[in-house]
């Protein structure tokens, strides 16, 4: 794992802003797997800023979205797809049919999973996938379990899970569970890039960097795959020793 830490948030969307800006001019035909939560909106708002200026286009981009919430609305106000077209998508060039979801309201959630991991393929698999992490230790939706998850599944969002994103919910309950990716097709991805700022989540990154490789910290899996970097702030990189 490669480990940049920087001053704060702003740095990091401007820094990773870039990678990506760079990414897709070299690699006008790529396959980006994207986040929602707070963490990566500088980055989203370095591209959107980027793509007004003239220097970037999504004309060609692909983009598979790592979960969405279950029976919630698909345009609702709270749904990872509002999330994603409200901060990125439609303030770029991208072609909506290249936009991948997961759909939280299916009742088949095997043929779900099956067809979100065609879709997938059919594209060449996942160039780049960004990633934040939850105070758990989750990516994706991947919450701290027994075993690690292969392709995407329906879960059980967790306590943690829930006290972090329910301040989103103000006029409606939180829903309980989601379609997420799996720890399998993340690690598919042929780069990862991981995201984290704040005091909090500064004993998930020390877990995810120097603990173990273990299903009850998700992204410590991330310490088996070849080409991951981690863009840190001082306080997520604080109780980092090594
Ligand atoms: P956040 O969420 O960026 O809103 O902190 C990250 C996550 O839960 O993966």
């Amino acid at each position: 794992m490669k480990v940049i830490v920087l001053e704060n948030a702003a740095q990091i969307g401007e820094e990773l802003g870039k990678f990506y800006v760079d990414f897709i001019n070299e690699n006008p035909s790529c396959v980006l797997g994207l986040a929602t939560g707070a963490t990566p909106v500088p980055t989203y708002n370095y591209i959107t800023k980027a793509y007004a200026d003239g220097k970037v286009s999504f004309k060609n981009v692909s983009t598979f979205n790592l979960d969405e919430y279950c029976d919630l609305p698909k345009d609702n106000k709270n749904s990872y797809y509002t999330f994603m077209f409200q901060n990125l998508f439609s303030h770029v060039d991208i072609d909506p049919a290249n936009v991948g979801f997961l759909d939280g309201n299916v009742t088949d959630y095997d043929a779900e999973s099956k067809r979100y991991a065609e879709a997938i393929k059919a594209k060449g698999g996942i160039d780049v996938q960004l990633l934040g992490i939850g105070h758990n230790g989750h990516i994706a939706f991947n919450e701290p379990a027994d075993e690690f998850t292969d392709e995407a599944f329906r879960v059980t969002l967790s306590e943690s899970t829930i006290n972090a994103n329910s301040i989103y919910f103000d006029d409606a309950p939180m829903p309980r569970y989601a379609m997420t990716m799996g720890i399998g097709s993340i690690m598919r991805s042929k780069k990862i890039v991981l995201v984290a700022t704040g005091a909090g989540k500064a004993q998930a990154i020390k877990g995810m960097i120097e603990g173990e490789v273990t299903p009850q910290l998700p992204a410590s899996i991330l310490q088996n795959h070849d080409d991951v970097v981690v863009y840190l702030d001082k306080d997520a990189a604080s109780l980092l020793t090594k």
